[in-house]
């Protein structure tokens, strides 16, 4: 795919592209008096819904193809465009249109970016174990923007970064466990590190990790024969960076992400059923999408001061393995007895949550797929999260809304905390059978003090079965987007009160 900005349609195109939402077009302020009267009578035509795509009108004599941009139930107007964009390119793509040309004069920069969005998502395919690769037909799309033809350059550029982001982490996500162990998750962080300015990497092995008390990582990870590991990548936007020279209110905060990278988790010596064994190649989702948040924010050079811990090791059987029952004293002094192998992910990120601490953190987001728990709760399609700061968690939801993703909040509940007490040590790694919130009270145990924290539990939303929106199957990176709009709140690049604005108000020109 590729796409070109334009201000007026080059006459290149074999096919245009408008978006409807029931029987009114939108963007269309390009079109000819004469095609707009054609345009009016098509849908007005029309039959009441369901409405479909319509294929290959002609309209000033010109095949168009009308594309729904209501078509899907429960999304946001803006997620609509998204999907309308993606069903577009995948059209196009098997008709093998060569260029078609996308009015959208009249859009506004969110309704750009999610057309983008969905565009680029058209684009993603996960092949590399396939003995043979087939090339899709590839399309030019002429983006026809008016005058905001400049404006709209600038989006494009943002969105190649942010999809370069996403891809990142899917690749990552959806790579078989042999063949990204940690080690080899340390590899591709190293090389990202490399390439992108600004951005540094810390790693700790095994004996490192051991000798400094990060004693999680080393429960977890010494059954196995691939040896864990903590990244911590370092970016400080708030004060190098250009855009921070220009931007008056750089920010004083330290925004950490952590993230669970368990390259597998078998479950360990409390094994896991052979069913639900597969998807969990994907349990390293969060370190993966902190990793490429981290990559893309240093890239868009956002004016603040973020890092990222990615918290690796394989949850494996060997005679080495954590024992049921066994207690070890984690990074901040607390005892812990694993009273579940299956239960590792909290364990690791008790580190991951320390590190933050020594590091400086103001404020900590922790990714994980976490639990089972949550998967029952919310499905696939809504992330829960918790926060000890309300101000914090409100960020996280207009973040999530602002960029299709969707997030629900969940209670810290105090109630829940006296059950993750053990006889022996201070805690055990499990709790009272609300298992999402008890993975979340544990985690909270290890907050450093005076620090605005939030752990999403991605669990659901990380990986599909089935096809879902605008993933097949597989990763389907969820949070990357929501992290780097929320460094981007953060930094004051954009204003909070003004973006949600934006997302709701009159920017969104009509509601399915
Ligand atoms: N990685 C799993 C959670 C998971 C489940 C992720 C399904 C994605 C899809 C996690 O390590 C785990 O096994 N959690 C246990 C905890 C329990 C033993 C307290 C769970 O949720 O069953
Ligand atoms: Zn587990
Ligand atoms: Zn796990």
């Amino acid at each position: 795919m590729k796409t070109n900005i334009v201000t007026t349609a080059s006459g290149k195109a074999n096919a245009y592209a408008l978006f409807y939402v029931k029987k009114s077009i939108q963007f269309s302020n390009v079109l000819s008096e004469e095609a707009e009267k054609q345009v009016e009578s098509v849908l007005n035509g029309m039959e009441d819904g369901p409405f479909e795509d319509l294929e290959f009108l002609e309209i000033d004599n010109q095949p168009t193809i009308f594309v729904n941009a209501a078509k899907e139930r429960g999304l946001s107007s803006l997620d609509h465009l998204r999907m309308a964009a993606f069903r577009l390119a995948k059209k196009a793509s098997k008709r093998q249109i060569p260029v078609v040309s996308i009015m959208l004069a009249d859009a506004a920069p969110e309704q750009f970016k999610s057309i983008l969005h969905g565009l680029h998502y058209a684009d993603y395919k996960f092949d590399a174990y396939k003995s043979k690769q087939k090339d899709a037909f590839q399309v030019t799309f002429e983006l026809v923007a008016g005058e905001h033809a400049a404006e709209f350059k600038k989006i494009a550029d943002v969105v190649a970064i942010e999809n370069k982001a996403i891809v990142l982490a899917k690749n990552l996500i959806n790579t078989s466990s042999s063949d990204l162990t940690p080690a080899e998750f340390v590899e591709n962080a190293n090389t990202i590190a490399k390439y992108t300015p600004g951005l540094s990497i810390k790693v700790r092995n095994m004996k490192q990790l051991e000798k400094e008390g990060f004693m999680g990582h080393v429960t977890v990870g010494k059954g196995s024969s691939h040896e864990p590991y903590m990244i911590t990548l370092s970016y400080d936007g708030s004060k190098s960076s250009k855009k921070a020279a220009k931007n008056a209110r750089t920010s004083a905060d330290h925004l950490v992400f952590v993230g669970k990278g368990l390259t597998f988790d078998t479950g360990g010596l409390c094994l896991k059923p052979p069913k639900s064994m597969p998807e969990m190649i994907s349990d390293m989702s969060g370190a993966a999408t902190v990793l490429a948040a981290i990559q893309a924010i240093a890239t868009l050079e956002l004016p603040i001061k973020v890092s990222a811990v990615c918290c690796l090791a394989e949850n494996a059987i060997g005679n080495k393995s954590v024992l049921p029952g066994d207690i070890f004293t984690a990074k901040n002094g607390k005892t812990v007895m694993v009273d579940n192998t299956d239960a590792e992910g909290r364990l690791v990120l008790s580190d991951g949550l320390a590190e933050a601490g020594l590091i400086g953190a103001t404020h900590i987001v922790d990714l994980a797929t976490l639990t089972g728990a949550m998967v029952r709760a919310l499905g696939y399609a809504v992330a829960g999260f918790f926060s000890n700061d309300d101000d914090l968690a409100l960020k996280v939801i207009n973040c999530g809304e602002a960029c299709c993703e969707k997030f629900w909040s969940m209670p810290l509940e105090e109630e829940y905390a006296d059950a993750l007490k053990d006889h022996f040590a201070d805690l055990k790694n499990t709790g009272s059978d609300a298992g999402a919130i008890a993975a979340a009270l544990f985690l909270q145990e290890f907050v450093p003090e005076n620090t605005a924290w939030t752990h999403w539990d991605i669990a659901g939303t990380a990986f599909v079965s089935k096809s879902w929106k605008y993933t097949d199957f597989g990763a389907t990176g969820f949070g990357v987007q929501t992290l780097i709009e929320l460094a981007r709140r953060m930094s004051g690049v954009v204003c909070e009160e003004a973006a949600n604005e934006d997302t709701d108000g009159e920017y969104v020109a009509v509601e399915a």
